[in-house]
């Protein structure tokens, strides 16, 4: 099929390279020069499993072209898919100018039948929403249907989900488009879910709402299990049996980051309120995870009383492993808290990126985590990279000032840190040492 992708950020890119795999013809449309250039040569403008060989790959077979050329990509495709960026507002209303900015911008060029695909996350009512918005721009109705079609892919393994993913959740008011749809996606041999537009809508932030839920629960239950003496990943381990919990998105830790769990939990509280319907539970998880991305400097001001002047390493950034992203990560929050507490502050990153150092360019940024150990009062975990597992405690303990430990991800063995003989270790509900 002829396909235009517009907008070649994270899911745009992935969206065009996994369909030009499956042998469509796809014209990426990107209006930022520098990353045109970086991705016509095949340099990928992401950090993301297998994009390098997938992106040469498919510009070899000529399966994909990235241009500027808007008109160019709308004539030349049967299905058009957005996947522009839908930020939020500061009161979490969820801003689609970009949204609607595409659809102006294409209205001239629908003069025969297209099927315009949000692949972006879209409010409930958007597919509605852009259908009287081409109406309005003139474009015949018999020319265009509109389909929301979200994506449900992870950072990180993100061209494997979409090839492998559980489900293809296609909404959409018109037989045409549906069979149109159901032929593109075929050969991906997953599930397809057809309904409705606003189902589809309301699958995409539920589904995230959900997962953000079991985890501010579990980090409940973690502050809990620290209290009692009970261990949270053997609670973890032992509701993953039932099939109706599923093991997944039980980890405990310093809460939820990335471009999308903080953003849809609180659009969603949004924009079940401008329907005047209060979504408690989520209200209450976003809340949980607020305060669990700061435990470790309540923790460190229960230990030290006054942490004015102390040094404290960071270990990790990234709001998960094996990714660049410090979008809404909890090192970020953790930073500026200790800031205002007039910390010093000392950070490791295996990716560290350029962004992080605009926003704390007065922070110590180390080149490997034994450095960023050495004289400092305490350690926190805040992201579960491989390299940290295999952290040297008694190394760590010579060179630090004070071998005070938070393991914001629990990931260190509490047998090595019992024998390691550290000054204090604080885990997310699998318990705390102070020797
Ligand atoms: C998430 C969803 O998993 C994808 O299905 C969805 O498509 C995507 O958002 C999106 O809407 O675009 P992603 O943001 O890449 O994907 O990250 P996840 O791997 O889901 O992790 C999100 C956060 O939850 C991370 O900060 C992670 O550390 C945290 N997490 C995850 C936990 O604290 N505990 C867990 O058990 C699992």
């Amino acid at each position: 099929m002829n396909i235009c992708v517009i907008g070649a950020g994270y899911v745009g890119l992935i969206t065009a390279l996994c369909f030009s795999k499956k042998e469509n013809k796809v014209i990426c449309v990107e209006k930022n020069l520098e990353k045109l250039n970086m991705l016509r040569n095949g340099t990928p403008t992401i950090f993301e499993n297998g994009l390098n060989e997938l992106l040469k790959e498919s510009l070899s077979t000529n399966s994909v072209q990235f241009t500027e050329n808007l008109e160019f990509g709308i004539r030349s495709s049967d299905i058009i898919f957005i996947a522009v960026g839908t930020p939020a507002k500061e009161n979490w209303d969820v801003d689609i100018a970009q949204v609607e900015g595409v659809i102006n911008q294409i209205s001239p060029y629908i003069e025969k039948y297209k099927l315009v695909v949000t692949k972006s996350t879209v409010p409930v009512g958007t597919q509605r929403y852009i259908k009287s918005k081409l109406l309005e721009n003139n474009v015949e109705r018999e020319n265009f249907d509109v389909v929301s079609n979200p994506e449900f892919l992870r950072e990180g393994k993100a061209i494997y989900d979409f090839f492998y993913g559980d489900k293809i959740v296609i909404g959409c008011d018109s037989g045409k488009a549906e069979e149109t749809m159901k032929k593109l996606y075929e050969p991906f041999k997953i599930k397809m879910v057809l309904t409705n537009p606003e189902t589809a809508e309301l699958i995409k932030y539920t589904s995230n709402a959900l997962l953000s839920v079991k985890i501010s629960f579990m980090n409940e239950i973690a502050n809990l299990c620290n209290e009692v003496g009970a261990d949270i990943d053997v609670i973890a381990y032992a509701l993953g049996l039932d099939k109706r919990i599923s093991p997944l998105f039980l980890r405990a830790g310093i809460g939820y980051g990335g471009s999308c769990f903080p953003k849809d939990t609180k659009a969603l509280v949004k924009m079940s309120e401008n329907h005047n319907c209060n979504l408690e539970i989520l209200k209450a998880t976003v809340n949980v995870n607020e305060k669990q991305r700061v435990l470790p400097v309540k923790i460190l001001k229960e230990y030290y009383k006054n942490i004015e002047g102390k040094i404290v390493a960071i270990l990790g950034l990234t709001f998960k492993p094996d990714t660049d992203d410090i979008r809404e990560a909890s090192s970020l929050y953790i930073i500026e808290e200790l800031l205002k507490n007039k910390v010093n502050i000392k950070v490791y990153d295996p990716m560290v990126t350029k962004e992080i150092k605009n926003i704390f360019p007065d922070i110590t940024y180390c080149d490997d985590m034994y450095e960023c150990l050495a004289g400092s009062d305490a350690m926190i975990i805040c992201t579960e990279w491989s390299e940290f597992y295999n952290i040297d405690l008694f190394k760590a303990g010579e060179l630090m000032a004070q071998s005070v430990i938070i393991d914001g991800r629990n990931i260190l063995d509490m047998k090595n840190i019992k024998d390691a003989n550290i000054n204090a270790y604080y885990s997310i509900g699998k318990g705390n040492i102070k020797n």
